[in-house]
């Protein structure tokens, strides 16, 4: 099956080619630059984005594929959730595809689509780079002895851990009940004066900090439930940068603040997802989202995982942030065991809660 996948959910106009488990192409195309002057994302502007930047990525996917519209056997886009106007974007267009090549269209649930990112490997950048830099790849040789196991998906918008229990079958345990880790990381970035998305910025800094020079909350981390909180933990930053003004003056300590957020939030996350794990008798761990490409997160969970003698899939970096390949591979998923074909009159479901 050769399929053609968008993702417009947030600010990544991505397209992907996908046949019979492999990403023949996968381009995206990133707004964060556009964005950071408002220091976050403005839908109405990524929605324009979208629009100017749809048709050129989901050309350049189909060429880099070497494949013509003609022969694609299916088309998917994400459904949702994610800002509304964006969505349309991306869904509308690859129903007006699908009904013009008549052929079948299937809306994919974007949390369902991470927590398949993390199979997706040996990714190789393609020939484009830059602004619309690519990768392909497929889906590895273990997914065909799929191991159920604790997902954990980490961005700016959301923060959940998932019991996969076989391959489409699945349940939210937990989630964030206030901001998302990646939102924590951004907004603290933002009280130390740095530009936004801080989250790389952090890292950066962190990686020659001290993690244990400043205390910082660990929310919810005894707490007998799989949910998260991160805004009290941006709270205690906040006021331990008033009450240390010149902090930010001295690089070194700057740098300390860094890794000391970096830990606490590392440490949540990393300890909360391998208690899943042995609780609900899985082997294995996965991650995905954008917050996985952080340095701090994989070495941990590769330590903790490694500690407890579970198998870890991390989305490869350029697969943890938002990408047309994931969703592409779950529907190919999807297509290949039956799943019923929504009407062609299917809306966007911008508040679709992973169930
Ligand atoms: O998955 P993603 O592209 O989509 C959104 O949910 O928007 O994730 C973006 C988030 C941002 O909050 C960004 O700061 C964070 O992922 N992020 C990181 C790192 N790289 C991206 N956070 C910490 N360390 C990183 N290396
Ligand atoms: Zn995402």
């Amino acid at each position: 099956m050769t399929l053609l996948a968008l993702e417009t959910s947030c600010d990544e106009t991505s397209a992907a080619v996908v046949r019979d488990g492999a990403v023949l192409s996968n381009v995206v195309s990133s707004q964060i630059k556009l964005h950071a002057e408002y220091g976050g994302v403005v839908p109405e502007l990524a929605a324009r984005e979208h629009l100017k930047n749809l048709l050129p990525v989901a050309q350049a996917a189909l060429t880099e594929a070497k494949i013509s519209p003609a022969q694609l056997d299916a088309v998917a886009a994400t459904q949702g959730p994610g800002l509304g106007i964006a969505l349309l974007i991306g869904f509308k267009a690859a129903q007006a595809v699908a009904f013009a090549l008549n052929k079948p269209f299937i809306g994919i649930n974007h949390h369902e689509a991470h927590l398949y990112s993390p199979w997706i490997q040996n990714t190789s950048p393609s020939p484009l780079q830059g602004e619309r830099a690519g990768v392909r790849g497929g889906l590895c040789a273990d997914f065909k002895n799929f191991q159920p196991n604790i997902s954990l998906i980490v961005s700016g918008g959301h923060t959940m851990l998932v019991l996969v229990e076989s391959e489409l079958k699945h349940r939210v345990l937990g989630g964030t009940i206030d901001d998302a880790a990646g939102e924590c990381f951004d907004k603290t970035g933002k009280l130390m004066g740095l530009p936004y998305p801080a989250g790389p910025l952090i890292d950066k800094l962190a990686e020659r900090g001290n993690p244990s020079a400043y205390d910082f909350p660990r929310p919810l981390l005894n707490e007998p439930n799989d949910d998260f909180s991160f805004s009290g933990l941006k709270t205690s930053v906040r006021y331990f940068i008033r009450d240390n003004p010149t902090i930010l003056d001295d690089p070194l300590k700057s740098r300390d603040l860094c890794a000391s957020v970096q830990a606490a939030i590392v440490e949540v996350l990393v300890k909360k997802t391998i208690r899943a794990a042995k609780r609900d008798g899985v082997r294995c761990v996965t991650a995905s989202g954008g917050v996985t490409c952080n340095s701090g997160l994989r070495k941990e969970l590769e330590r903790a995982c490694r500690n407890n003698g579970f198998t870890l899939r991390l989305a490869e970096k350029n697969l943890c942030t938002d990408n047309a390949a994931m969703i592409g591979i779950l529907a190919e998923r999807k297509l290949l065991t039956g799943a019923p074909l929504p009407p062609l009159d299917e809306e966007i479901k911008p508040g679709w809660q992973l169930a």
